[in-house]
């Protein structure tokens, strides 16, 4: 089954109100360039998803959250949660970057929480996983992804309100990508545990890659068996870069 592709940019901690410009040059862009193939993503801060939903209402443009709480409301200093991402129209939340994992120690059973509370939402969660370096020295890369996935779907996950992306940490922000014969090793790996996961549903599971994505390389990793998209760091705060690689798409 051919799917769409989710060409997707997850901002982290950057952006402020100056760069709402960003989104209404997107919003021009995909009003000349309507997209068949494309479904076009941006994960902003919190403090953007309001004003991001709203100025994308008449577009194909979706706005998504880079994480959320795993509790529904409630005496959570800090948090925010599905629910309240739902009430603003985000339509995607990810969940378990490698930067949550490492710098909040969150593992996967609280991922799955996360999920389920996403999803209890009609949002769809964006699950990440990924290896170390070391990982990857110690031929344990598989091992080390089908823990996560394992740790992270438990508990009746909807396959319908998910996706995956492969991120190796040790290619995030650093200009390395393996070799897309390790992409494709990956992508096949996880491809088939869906498929043992949920069967015919897992088809319409579109499994990213990100990690030092840009407008140079992502036609040919997106052009890799079984890579659904890409979610991008870096090149997806400059609005010249996000057109050029939505425009090798669409
Ligand atoms: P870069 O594209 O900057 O390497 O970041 C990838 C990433 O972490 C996206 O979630």
């Amino acid at each position: 089954m051919s799917k769409k592709l989710l060409i997707a940019g997850n901002w982290k901690l950057n952006g402020e109100k100056k760069d709402i410009s960003f989104i209404k040059n997107l919003v021009k862009f995909n009003s000349i360039k309507l997209s068949k193939n494309v479904d076009i993503l941006i994960c902003p801060p919190f403090t953007m998803i309001d004003r991001f939903c709203q100025l994308t209402q008449r577009s194909q443009i979706q706005i998504g959250a880079q994480d959320c709480s795993e509790h529904d409301f409630g005496a959570y200093t800090g948090e925010v949660s599905a629910n309240m991402l739902s009430d603003l129209n985000a339509s995607y939340c990810i969940v378990g970057h490698s930067e949550r994992r490492l710098y909040h120690n969150e593992n996967n059973n609280l991922l799955n929480k996360k999920i389920l509370n996403v999803q209890k939402n009609n949002i769809k969660a964006i699950l990440c996983i990924g290896e170390s370096l070391l990982d990857r020295r110690n031929s344990k890369t598989l091992r080390v992804l089908g823990n996560q996935l394992n740790g992270a779907l438990k508990n009746n996950i909807n396959p319908n309100l998910l996706e995956i992306a492969y991120e190796p940490i040790w290619a995030i922000g650093t200009g390395l990508v393996p070799d897309y014969s390790d992409i494709e090793e990956v992508h096949d790996y996880i491809s088939n545990k869906l498929e043992k996961l949920y069967g015919k549903k897992s088809k319409k599971i579109r499994i990213l890659y990100g990690g030092s994505v840009n407008s140079k390389n992502v036609f040919q990793i997106l052009s890799i068996k079984n890579v659904g998209g890409a979610l991008i760091g870096g090149a997806s705060l400059k609005i010249r870069d996000m057109k050029s690689i939505l425009k090798q798409f669409i």
